[in-house]
C-alpha cells in the first residue's frame, strides 16, 4: 500500500482527489486540511510525514482568495510559499514524490499567444508572485516534484460558475469581464491528470489546463445555457469593473497555457473546457 498525503484536502481539487483515487486500491490517501496539518508548520509537516512514510505529498492546500492576499501577504506568503517549502523538505527527507499545484497567474497576461513551460514569469498579484515563490522553493528543496500550473478551476466548493448560479437566481442580467482571457478548468479534469502522473518519474513543471480559450463573459453565458437560463450577460471591461468594485488585484488579460510538457512527454489529454463544463453541471 502506498501512503498519499493529501493537503487542503477539504477544498475544490482535494475533493476531486478523493474521487480521481477512490478506485485505486494500491494508494491509501491520508486525507488532511488545516486542523489536521497546518502546511506552514514545519515541525508538524516533518512529524507527519515521518509517521506516514508517504509515496506521495499532494498539496491541494493554498490561500487562493486573490484579493484578499494583497491586503493579506504575510498568510499568502506563509501559505503558499512556506507551506509548499516545508513538504518538500519533508519529501526530500521521506523519499516521497511532491505535486505543488501552481497557476496562470504567474504570468503578466500582457500577451495575445498561449503560455508554454519555458515561456517567462512575471506575476502582478501578491497570489501569483507568492505562487511563484512556492513553486521555487519547492525546486530548491526537492528533485521528484510535479509542479502543475492550471487556471480558472471550479469543482466541489466556491468558485466562479456557482457565483454566477447564484446570481441568476436574483437578477435576469449580470454583468461579467469580457476583457480577460483563460480557460476554465474542471478540478476532476485536474485530478486525472496528477493521477496519471502519479506512478511515473515523469517531473517537472507542467501546464495543466482544460484546451480551448474563452473570456469570463463566454464562459458565463456557456454556463447560463447549459443551466436552461435566460440570464443575460453584459461584457464590461476589466478597468470598469475595478471601478464599481475596488479593491480588485490584478488579474492578466491573456493566461491561456499550452499543455506543452504534458503534449511532449505523456499522452495524457485535457477535456475541452466546453466539454467539462458540460459534465461538471450534470453533478449540481
Ligand atoms: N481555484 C482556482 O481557480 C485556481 C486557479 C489556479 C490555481 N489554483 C491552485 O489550485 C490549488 C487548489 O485550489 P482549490 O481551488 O482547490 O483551493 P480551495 O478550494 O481554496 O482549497 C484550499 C484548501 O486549503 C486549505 N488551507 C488553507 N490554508 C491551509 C494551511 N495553512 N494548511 C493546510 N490547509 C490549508 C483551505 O482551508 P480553508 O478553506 O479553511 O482556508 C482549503 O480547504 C491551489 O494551489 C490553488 O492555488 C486554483
Amino acid at each position: 500500500m502506498k501512503n498519499i498525503i493529501v493537503t487542503g484536502c477539504n477544498g475544490q481539487l482535494g475533493r476531486a482527489i478523493n474521487r480521481a483515487l477512490a478506485d485505486q486500491e494500491e494508494y491509501k490517501l491520508v486525507n488532511t486540511d488545516v486542523p489536521e496539518l497546518d502546511i506552514t508548520d514545519i515541525d508538524k509537516v516533518m512529524a507527519l510525514a515521518k509517521e506516514v512514510k508517504p509515496y506521495a505529498i499532494i498539496n491541494c492546500a493554498a490561500h487562493t482568495n486573490v484579493n484578499a492576499c494583497e491586503t493579506d501577504g504575510d498568510n499568502a506568503f506563509r501559505i503558499n510559499a512556506i507551506g509548499p517549502r516545508n513538504l518538500s523538505i519533508a519529501a526530500r527527507e521521506t523519499g516521497a514524490k511532491v505535486f505543488q499545484i501552481s497557476t496562470d497567474y504567474v504570468f503578466s497576461g500582457n500577451t495575445d499567444s498561449h503560455y508554454k513551460e519555458y515561456d517567462a514569469v512575471h506575476p502582478m498579484s501578491v497570489y501569483g508572485k507568492t505562487k511563484l515563490l512556492g513553486e521555487e522553493l519547492v525546486k530548491e528543496f526537492g528533485s521528484r516534484y510535479f509542479i502543475l500550473r492550471t487556471a480558472w478551476m471550479y469543482g466541489e466548493g466556491k468558485n466562479f460558475v456557482r457565483t454566477m448560479l447564484a446570481l441568476s437566481e436574483k437578477s435576469d442580467k449580470v454583468q461579467v469581464v469580457n476583457d480577460q482571457f483563460g480557460t476554465p478548468t474542471y478540478s476532476m479534469e485536474l485530478a486525472k491528470a496528477i493521477a496519471y502522473l502519479l506512478p511515473t518519474d515523469n517531473y517537472g513543471t507542467f501546464h495543466a489546463t482544460c484546451e480551448g480559450e474563452c473570456s469570463w463573459a463566454e464562459f458565463a453565458k456557456e454556463i447560463f445555457r447549459l443551466a436552461g437560463k435566460a440570464t443575460v450577460v453584459e461584457g464590461i471591461t476589466t478597468d470598469a469593473y475595478d471601478k464599481k468594485f475596488p479593491g480588485q488585484a490584478h488579474r492578466p488579460a491573456y493566461s491561456v497555457l499550452d499543455n506543452y510538457m504534458l503534449d511532449m512527454t505523456t499522452d495524457f489529454k485535457f477535456a475541452p473546457w466546453e466539454a467539462a463544463i458540460a459534465e461538471y453541471m450534470k453533478t449540481l
